[in-house]
């Protein structure tokens, strides 16, 4: 628990000053009124009824408030306490994030991550990557990855914090609850419609799936924009690349129904591979190296620095990675396209330039937050956050030798090379910056001190290890496929057992919160402690 200063209690005792390294919850507990003023600078509903266990230093730092004036600020309400007492009152506003984490672990260990292994394990048993039965599956499996994954979290993530950081609450937080259940809707439909289709049935589902998934987006993203109206606060850069990354997230939504009925419209085996050949790279690429590279490097700019103590770049280059990133997505979907439908082998260039402008990007990036810098602060999360940049800069060096590899193996596109890539890229760097930030951010919000929880090195040990064998071994499948198949097959086991492992840990912890709020409504409220 952090420090209260010599002459400060607690409850039945008098509390005579508070300091930067007073914890959040001990000045509640000590002055329930103060609660006013954090949630002037955002607190609202953060760490339950009892207020997280951070300290007023690291408040400030995160809500980039001025801790000095917040100290005195703090002092004097505690020394003339306003008369109106607080009566503490969560709002849909403050737990709708534990729906949406809840429901992507729901779906990552079912329809998610689980399924992926059971396919991978089926590739291996057949030896080979190229099985057009497993296409649906494969298909069912990156939707429900992309929507109900990395799109949940990124909804639940943004309806929490964003209202927070820009001091307002939740526009129509209703109406983000209904967000969430167009999104099940859709992930349920858009699954099963893959799996069904080309029958009737299957296509009807598609038709659900588009119109539920297209209304969420489009609701979610109004409603961070009417969120963010209400501010007074002055725009950040990083704003930039949250919204930046919410225009490709609905682009992407629609981009992958075009994909699913371009497939159910194909007549023939060898128009439908043909079609998939062209729609599914640029898809893929939008979703992940437009929405998921803008948001988390948005996230990551306004959370990593932070939250560690990383201090400031010596140079900022927020806006140059911007536009690399957004610059080099464009450059790779339009010289794809162009490629693939002139056979003009004059656009690879193009594309090869987009490759390496994404390692450049890549490259910043890591130079700005300043991640493997020494840091002020330590936490469980920080080794899941610099796995995950590391994993940035694997996948990033893979991508410029994707055609030198086809050229060297004779092959032209190596289907293992590009899956090693990906999945470099979506594990290794995804999935563990999700981890890394949830895992940070829950104990938070559930007024738990996550340095008395699990240190999570199970979950990081197993995802890494199941990651590093699965992108090692997916190339070698190449040359050794006898040995590699085999040995690739089990690699989605270890990360679906880390998943599972880090899933279970968080789902406990967003309980906690609730169980102390049912306990609170069931005790008499405490008055204040004064
Ligand atoms: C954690 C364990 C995971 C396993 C075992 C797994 C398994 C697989 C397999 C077997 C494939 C087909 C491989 C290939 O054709 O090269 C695949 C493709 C894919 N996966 Fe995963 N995956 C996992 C995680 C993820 C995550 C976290 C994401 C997204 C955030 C994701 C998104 C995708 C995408 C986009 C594809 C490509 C589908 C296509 O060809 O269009 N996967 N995955």
């Amino acid at each position: 628990m952090a420090a209260i200063t010599p002459g400060m209690t607690v409850g039945d005792i008098v509390v005579t000053e508070i300091n930067k390294l007073t914890s959040v919850a001990d000045i509640v507990k000590a002055c329930p009124t103060a609660r006013r003023v954090f949630d002037k600078y955002g607190l609202k509903g953060c760490g339950g009824e009892h207020g997280p266990t951070e300290t007023l230093a690291f408040f400030a730092a995160v809500h980039k408030v001025d801790v000095d004036a917040l100290v005195r600020e703090l002092n004097a309400e505690m020394r003339n306490p306003s008369n109106e007492e607080y009566v503490y009152k969560e709002s849909l506003g403050d737990f709708i994030y534990r729906r949406f984490f809840k429901a992507g672990i729901a779906i990552v260990l079912s329809v998610g991550a689980l399924w992926g292994a059971i396919n991978l394990l089926q590739i291996a048993q057949g030896g080979t990557f190229l099985q057009v039965h497993l296409v649906p599956a494969i298909q069912a499996h990156a939707h429900a990855m992309i929507f109900g994954w990395m799109g949940l979290f990124v909804m639940g993530f943004a309806y929490q914090s964003f209202p927070r950081f820009k001091y307002v609450t939740l526009w129509r937080a209703d109406l983000a609850n209904l967000t969430w259940y167009l999104m099940l809707i859709g992930i349920a439909s858009r699954v099963a419609a893959e799996m069904l289709q080309p029958m009737p049935v299957g296509v009807g589902l598609g038709i659900l799936a588009a119109a539920t998934e297209l209304a969420a987006i489009t609701m979610f993203i109004i409603i961070i924009l009417k969120t963010a109206q209400q501010s007074v606060e002055p725009h950040n850069t990083y704003e930039k690349f949250i919204f930046g990354a919410f225009s490709w997230f609905f682009m992407q939504a629609i981009v992958s129904d075009i994909l699913f009925f371009a497939k159910v419209t194909a007549v023939g085996v060898d128009q439908l591979v043909m079609r998939i050949a062209l729609i599914d790279g640029p898809l893929r690429d939008i979703q992940l190296l437009g929405f998921g590279a803008l948001i988390i490097a948005g996230v990551s700019q306004r959370f990593v620095p932070v939250v560690y103590g990383l201090g400031n770049p010596r140079h900022d280059r927020q806006s140059l990675i911007f536009w690399l990133i957004n610059g080099s997505l464009i450059l790779d979907v339009a010289t794809y396209v162009l490629l693939f439908s002139t056979g003009n082998l004059y656009f690879s260039m193009g594309l090869e330039l987009a490759f390496i402008l994404m390692a450049v990007w890549a490259v910043l990036l890591v130079m700005q937050l300043r991640v493997f810098a020494k840091t002020s602060e330590t936490d469980r999360s920080l080794k899941f956050i610099r796995a995950a940049y590391a994993w940035l800069l694997v996948s990033m060096a893979m991508l410029p030798f994707f055609p030198v590899y086809g050229v060297l193996t004779h092959q032209g596109f190596s289907h293992a090379f590009m899956g090693s890539y990906r999945h470099a890229y979506t594990v290794g760097f995804v999935s563990m910056m999700i981890l890394g930030v949830a895992s940070r951010v829950v104990p938070i919000l559930a007024g738990v001190d996550s340095k008395r929880s699990s240190s999570l090195w199970g979950p990081f040990i197993f995802l890494n290890v199941g990651c590093g064998g699965r992108v090692v071994l997916q190339i070698l499948t190449d040359f050794f496929p006898s040995v590699a198949f085999p040995l690739v097959g089990v690699t989605g086991f270890i990360e679906v057992t880390a998943l599972g492992w880090w899933g279970v840990e968080l789902w406990h912890t967003m309980n906690l919160s609730r169980t102390n709020r049912a306990q609170l409504l069931r005790a008499p409220l405490p008055l204040a402690a004064r």
